[in-house]
Formats: C-alpha cells, sequence, structure tokens
C-alpha cells in the first residue's frame, strides 16, 4: 500500500486520479483544495472513503502545508512508498491572463510542495506541466518531441503564454531536484484533457454540448475556422500518472507527452457532436479572435509508450458519448 499526497486533488485529474488509487486498492490519498475551480461536488463519491483524508487547503498557505507536512510524517511509516502528485494549478483558459495567481500557484506552489516531499523523503514527484509549452510551434511531422526546442509567443504578443512559462519553470525545479538525487520524479505535458463532467463551460468540449443541446448552434472563436485539436480523456491522462510512478526508470526528471494522436478540426468536431445529439449539421457562428493561439498541437509520446507502456484507451468518440450519457443520466 502506498501513500497519495494530491494537491488540487478536487479538481479534474486530482479527483479521477483519486478515484482510480482508491478503486485500484493501490493505497490511502492525502488530499487538498482550496476549491479554486471545483468544489466538494467532485469527490463527493469517495469523500467518506477510509483511505481519503480531505483537506479544504491552500498550497499557498504555509500554515496549511505544514499541517499536511506533519500529517504524512505522523502516517508514511504504515506505507511501502510516498507518492506526491501536484494537480494544484490555474489552469483554465480564462485564468492563462493572470500573471500573479499563475505565478503564487502554478511556480511557487508546485515549487514548495517539491521541498514538502523532499522533506519528507517522498519516493517520487510527479509535475503537471503542460503541452502549452509548445507555445507557436506545437506541430512538427509525426508530433513534437519532449526534446525538441521551444519558440515562445511572449509579452509582446500575449500575456496568455505567462501560464505556458509558468509551468517551463517547473519542469527546471523537477529536473534539478532530480539530477541533485533528492528525490525521482517526471514532469508531464498533457495536451487538452476533458473528462464527462467538467465543469469549466467556456472550455471547447463542454461548451459545444451545451451550445448545441441548448440553441442547436454554437458560438466559435475565429481561430476556430483552421483550428485541430487532440483530445485526451482524464481517465487516460490519470493513468499515465500512475503508470509512470510504477515505473520507477522513468523518474529521471525528465518530461512526458501525454496525448492522443486523434486530431480533428474544430469544426468537424462541432459536426460529429451535432451528429451524436441528433442535430445534422449544425451552424456555426464565428467571433472573436484569440492572439498567440496555435493551428494545430499534435504531441508525440513515443517517449511514454516506449518507456511505460502507456497508450490512450478511450477515443473521442468514446469519450463524447461518455459526456453525452452522464449529462443524460444527470439532467445536465
Ligand atoms: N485540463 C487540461 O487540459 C490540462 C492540460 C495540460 C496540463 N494540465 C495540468 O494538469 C493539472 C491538473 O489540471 P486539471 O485539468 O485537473 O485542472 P482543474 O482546474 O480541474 O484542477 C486544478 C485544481 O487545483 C485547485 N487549485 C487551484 N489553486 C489552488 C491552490 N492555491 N491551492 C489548492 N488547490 C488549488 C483547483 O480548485 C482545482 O480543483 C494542472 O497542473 C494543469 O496545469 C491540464
Amino acid at each position: 500500500m502506498n501513500l497519495y499526497v494530491i494537491s488540487g486533488v478536487a479538481g479534474m485529474t486530482g479527483n479521477e486520479l483519486a478515484r482510480q488509487i482508491l478503486n485500484g486498492n493501490k493505497g490511502a490519498i492525502i488530499g487538498f483544495d482550496n476549491f479554486f475551480c471545483s468544489s466538494m461536488d467532485t469527490i463527493a463519491d469517495i469523500a467518506e472513503n477510509e483511505n481519503f483524508d480531505f483537506f479544504q487547503y491552500d498550497i499557498n498557505s504555509a500554515a496549511q502545508m505544514a499541517e499536511i507536512q506533519y500529517l504524512v510524517n505522523r502516517k508514511k511509516s504504515d506505507f511501502d512508498k510516498v507518492y506526491y502528485i501536484n494537480c494544484a494549478a490555474v489552469v483554465h483558459t480564462e485564468y492563462f491572463y493572470h500573471v500573479n495567481t499563475t505565478y503564487d500557484t502554478n511556480v511557487n506552489g508546485m515549487r514548495v510542495f517539491l521541498q514538502q516531499a523532499i522533506a519528507v523523503g517522498a519516493d517520487a514527484y510527479i509535475n503537471c506541466s503542460t503541452s502549452e509549452v509548445y507555445s507557436m510551434q506545437s506541430f512538427a511531422e509525426g508530433g513534437v518531441k519532449e526534446s525538441d526546442f521551444l519558440l515562445m509567443a511572449n509579452a509582446e504578443h500575449s500575456q496568455r503564454t505567462s501560464y505556458a512559462t509558468g509551468k517551463l519553470l517547473t519542469e527546471f525545479f523537477m529536473k534539478d531536484a532530480v539530477d541533485n538525487g533528492l528525490i525521482k520524479g517526471c514532469s508531464i505535458r498533457f495536451a487538452n484533457v476533458y473528462s464527462k463532467n467538467e465543469r469549466f463551460a467556456k472550455h471547447i468540449l463542454p461548451h459545444i454540448v451545451t451550445s448545441l443541446t441548448e440553441t442547436g448552434k454554437v458560438v466559435l472563436l475565429e481561430n476556430s475556422k483552421k483550428n485541430k485539436r487532440t483530445f485526451l480523456h482524464n481517465n487516460d491522462s490519470c493513468a499515465s500518472v500512475l503508470r509512470l510512478l510504477e515505473t520507477p526508470q522513468a523518474l529521471d526528471g525528465t518530461v512526458y507527452n501525454v496525448a492522443t494522436d486523434e486530431e480533428i478540426s474544430i469544426i468537424d468536431l462541432v459536426y460529429l457532436i451535432g451528429e451524436k445529439l441528433g442535430i445534422g449539421k449544425p451552424e456555426i457562428i464565428f467571433e472573436g479572435y484569440r492572439e498567440s493561439d496555435p493551428e494545430r498541437r499534435v504531441l508525440n509520446t513515443e517517449k511514454i509508450r516506449s518507456r511505460t507502456g502507456w497508450k490512450p484507451e478511450i477515443s473521442l468518440s468514446e469519450g463524447i458519448d461518455m459526456i453525452i450519457q452522464y449529462r443524460k443520466e444527470n439532467n445536465k
């Protein structure tokens, strides 16, 4: 049995990760979240589990983080391994432009949590980074690789890149800690993760499903006339975290792309969802434009596949069916 210490545990990645750990009898969890972008609802089904200790805590509160550290130190001898997984972050598109909160939580919070993991003698630390770091060069033949050089938009172009820049810095903290023999771990660059019950209405999948269900049409940014994306189901993103933790030789401080290679244009995505909702070819209205938004983002995932055997299991079509089914069952 292992002890998993998870920040941002009520978020889309954290709550599914907690479910996979508890349902798979992998161990116990100490998790916290300040509900910046989530609520008790997302963990309601696991909140009473005796192996889940939840705290409404903020990663930026030194006193609250000291309490988590105290608890881990008190419990750790009951477990084989102690793993830290950092999911707390100011994530969504709207907040990408909030430079100060992005820095406090995503960069400083990640570093404080890493220092705690090292101080308690944790076996590994997983740093959730992002495919946003590929910024303006997020497509290459066969997908962009972890080792590719980056061409980033900067403050001359858009404050949006502050999110990616902050996450990139966390990858350096992770590498430095491993290179200095302080802990094992790695960073993961996720691309466009979604879930059946995603709460953030402005994200593209919930936005399209909600708009088509309620009005039969959808408003998209002008960028969507050209943009293509891949989408990764959160069951698969969380499985990659657990697979990496189970592969100690992969925890070498480096970066792993985690994505699917099932690319679809945003327009075809609308038509696919429309077809599944029985709407036929829905009306699309184009309004607004987003600076520094790459037309394509395709990641090469050979590194994680060959080192850990992970691969995505849920196709986009199955994932959309899961969203529609969930909404029907829950009257959303
Ligand atoms: N969703 C994606 O497409 C995607 C893509 C790339 C990377 N990521 C990364 O994966 C990780 C998890 O993202 P997610 O999709 O689960 O996002 P999410 O917003 O659903 O979850 C993040 C959680 O962190 C919590 N949080 C925010 N500030 C906090 C603070 N100060 N203290 C404690 N908790 C705080 C939020 O309330 C939320 O529950 C993040 O590091 C994110 O940057 C996500």
